[in-house]
C-alpha cells in the first residue's frame, strides 16, 4: 500500500519541521513547504519526503504548491492529499494598541489567516479526492485570550480559531475532517526571535525560568494524534500547554 500524503507548511523550522519529521516516521510521505529552500530541501532528504518552496501569503506560490502535489499522489498511488497541516505563521511585535504598527498586524493576519485560507483553498479538491482529508490548523492560545502588547497577534491566532470554526461547518458534508491545535508557551529556536526582531534577550525572557516549557516536539507529538485517528472522529480543538503555564497570565517561573 503507498504512503499516505501529507503537506506541512511553515516547515523550515520549530513545530513545523517537527511535524514533519513526526508524520514521515509514522509512515507518510511529508510536502516539506516553507520560503527557505535550503532548509526544506534538508529536512525532506532527511525524512524522504518532498521539499516545495512555497510562501503562503502569496496565491501563485500556493498554486503551484498544490499542482506539485497533484502530481505526488499521481507519482505515489494516492487519491488525493490525506492531510495538510497548515503551521505557516508568527508574531510580529509586542506593542500595544496605542503604538500598533499597521505592516506588522497586516503581515500578521496575511500569514496567520490569509495564508491558512489560500493553502486549504488550493488543497481542498486534493483533500476531498482522497475520502479522508484532514486538515490541521496550528492556532495558539493566543486564539483565545488576551494579553497586553499581543492584539495584533491575538486578532490574528483568534482569526485561525474562527476560520477552523467556519470550515467545518462549510464541510460538514465532506469527507474531511477540520482541526486545530492550539499551543500555549513552546520554546522553539525562531518564534520569539522573529517576534522581537531578533532580539534574544527579549526573547529569553519569554520563556525566563520556566522549566520546561513545551518544545516543537510535544505540539508535533499532538497534532500526530489529531490527524491519525480514525476517519470518523473529528478533534474539533486540543489546546496543550507546559504544566507551568495554568493561564496564559499563570506561569511558574523559578527565580
Ligand atoms: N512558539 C510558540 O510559543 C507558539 C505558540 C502557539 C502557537 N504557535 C504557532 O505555531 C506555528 C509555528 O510556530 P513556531 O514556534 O514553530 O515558529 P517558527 O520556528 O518561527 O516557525 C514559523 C514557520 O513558518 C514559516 N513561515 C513564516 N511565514 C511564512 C510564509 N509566508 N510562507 C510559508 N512559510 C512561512 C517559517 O518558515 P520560512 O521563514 O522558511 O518561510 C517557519 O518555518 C505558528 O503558526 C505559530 O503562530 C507558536
Amino acid at each position: 500500500m503507498s504512503s499516505p500524503l501529507a503537506v506541512v507548511t511553515g516547515a523550515s523550522s520549530g513545530i513545523g519541521a517537527a511535524t514533519a519529521r513526526r508524520l514521515g516516521a509514522e509512515g507518510f510521505h511529508v510536502v516539506c513547504a516553507a520560503r527557505r529552500a535550503e532548509r526544506v530541501e534538508a529536512l525532506a532528504t532527511e525524512i524522504g519526503g518532498t521539499a516545495v518552496v512555497c510562501d503562503v501569503t502569496d496565491a501563485e506560490s500556493v498554486s503551484a504548491l498544490a499542482a506539485r502535489v497533484d502530481e505526488l499522489a499521481g507519482e505515489i498511488g494516492r487519491s488525493g492529499l490525506d492531510v495538510v497541516v497548515n503551521n505557516a505563521g508568527g508574531a510580529f511585535g509586542s506593542a500595544p494598541v496605542a503604538e500598533g504598527d499597521a505592516e506588522q498586524w497586516r503581515a500578521m493576519y496575511d500569514v496567520n489567516v490569509i495564508g491558512l485560507m489560500q493553502v486549504t483553498k488550493a488543497l481542498l479538491p486534493s483533500l476531498i479526492a482522497s475520502g479522508a482529508g484532514v486538515i490541521c490548523n496550528v492556532g495558539s492560545t493566543a486564539g483565545r485570550i488576551a494579553y497586553e502588547g499581543g492584539a495584533g497577534y491575538t486578532a490574528a491566532k483568534h482569526g485561525t480559531q474562527v476560520v477552523t470554526e467556519t470550515l467545518r461547518l462549510e464541510l460538514f458534508d465532506q469527507p474531511v475532517r477540520v482541526c486545530e491545535v492550539a499551543p500555549g508557551m513552546v520554546r522553539t529556536d525562531e518564534f520569539a526571535l522573529v517576534r522581537f526582531e531578533g532580539d534574544q534577550e527579549k526573547a529569553d525572557a519569554v520563556y525566563a525560568g520556566v522549566a520546561e516549557p513545551l518544545v516543537a516536539e510535544d505540539v508535533a507529538d499532538a497534532i500526530a494524534w489529531v490527524v491519525t485517528r480514525p476517519p470518523h472522529v473529528n478533534i474539533d480543538e486540543l489546546v496543550i500547554r507546559p504544566r507551568a503555564q495554568a493561564a496564559q497570565h499563570k506561569v511558574h517561573r523559578q527565580t
